[in-house]
């Protein structure tokens, strides 16, 4: 066991601080005895704007100026996903824990490279999944770890947008940049939801296809003040399905889009089927209320039950587990294998939408 830094503040450098990053200099600092002291990021007016906000002594453009100051324990990645993978190689070669928006990377050798870099620096690498955090989420774990739900034998994961492609243009939509459209953007965290919820299943195979039928056409691109459109190149998919096979017999259709003719305007959730009873979680619109709904049998009759549910932590709680996780010393056990897991399946759905057929995860099995 390794002993713990918790006899200082612990310390944390943010580096990109657009939206994602702001979250995590909030998360950080809403727990005690941590203190953000450094932000990078090359866009000078956020940075200038942000260190003001959120009373940051330091800023840098660069992230190696960052990464290399003696007196930062942890390092929290909210860059463009190509940049995940070296912000996080330079910070844990420079001995620092971090902490990684989701996706892990942009490609699966990355991932690897990532957690290998993690091992050799004895440091804690994890993987930013915070819809886990929210209320909904969290009820149903507690609920189908009682056992109530039975064999959970089929999910569905789906994070359908009728009209949401992020910055139709920048760097969500350029492959080389992202790693893939909303699969990888969106249908990430799904997966993560529904892994999460039946328990971390082990995958054999994955059946994926991904599509491209309005989005390059300018359809979809984001309307009012969200992200706005900076041109038109777009390389990825607007709509990815997938089913996945686990090892136990279970099986996961997941399914996610930017850009879709359909009911849903920003929709996900997870359902399950288990062998004694069923869950749903429906989010219409990011709504926290009136989310869960449990299928079951109450004196033989079928029943549902709507458990009134809190709106969860998000970031912060994702942030209070990793302090955790650092405070306690037990570093080995935490160095992205979690992320990688989940990066090995969006790899496997992209193979198999690209060679048309069912891809075994052991052919791609790293050696990490
Ligand atoms: N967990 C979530 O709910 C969630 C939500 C949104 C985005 N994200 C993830 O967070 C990351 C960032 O997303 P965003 O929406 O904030 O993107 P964004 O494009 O709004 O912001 C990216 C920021 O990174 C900065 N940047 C670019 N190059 C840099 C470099 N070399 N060094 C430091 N900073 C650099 C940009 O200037 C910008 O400020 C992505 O990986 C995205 O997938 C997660």
């Amino acid at each position: 066991m390794q002993t713990s830094q918790n006899h200082h503040p612990l310390r944390v450098g943010v580096v990109g601080v657009s939206w994602a990053g702001q979250r995590a200099i909030e998360a950080f600092q809403a727990q005690p005895n941590v203190e953000v002291v450094a932000i990078a990021d090359p866009d000078e007016t956020r940075t200038s704007a942000v260190t003001t906000k959120y009373q940051i002594p330091y800023a840098y453009a660069d992230y190696n100026d960052l990464v290399t100051r003696d007196d930062i324990d942890i390092v929290s990645v909210a860059t463009p996903n190509f940049l995940h993978a070296p912000v996080a190689l330079a910070a844990l070669q420079n001995g620092k824990h971090v902490l990684t928006e989701k996706p892990m990377a942009g490609s699966l050798a990355e991932a690897e490279a990532m957690v290998q870099a993690a091992i050799s620096a004895g440091r804690v690498l994890r993987v930013v999944f915070n819809h886990r955090q929210r209320g909904d989420v969290q009820v149903l774990k507690r609920y189908a770890e009682t056992g109530a739900l039975g064999r959970i034998y089929h999910a569905k994961g789906t994070w359908m947008r009728r009209s949401g492609i992020p910055g139709l243009g920048g760097w969500f939509t350029d492959k080389a940049k992202s790693g893939g459209g909303p699969l990888i953007d969106l249908g990430v965290h799904m997966l993560d939801m529904a892994l999460h919820l039946m328990d971390e299943p082990e995958v054999t195979t994955v059946s994926a296809a991904t599509y491209d039928e309005v989005a390059s056409r300018g359809v979809g691109a984001w309307e009012g003040s969200r992200r706005l459109a900076q041109g038109s190149h777009f390389d990825v998919e607007d709509l990815a399905t997938a089913f996945i096979r686990f090892q136990d017999g279970s099986t996961l259709l997941l399914e996610a889009s930017w850009a879709i003719y359909g009911r849903s305007w920003d929709d996900f959730g997870v359902t399950l089927y288990g062998s004694e009873g069923g869950a749903e979680i429906k989010v219409v619109n990011y709504s926290y209320e009136d989310t869960l709904r449990i299928f079951t049998d109450t004196a033989g009759a079928p029943s549902v039950i709507a458990p009134r549910v809190t709106k969860g932590e998000g970031h912060i709680g994702v942030v209070r587990e990793f302090l955790a996780i650092i405070h306690s010393g037990e570093w080995s056990a935490h160095v992205g294998r979690e992320g990688l897991r989940r990066t090995q399946i969006i790899d496997a759905c992209y193979r198999s939408a690209v060679e048309g057929r069912e891809i075994a995860l052991a052919d791609l099995a790293s050696q990490i």
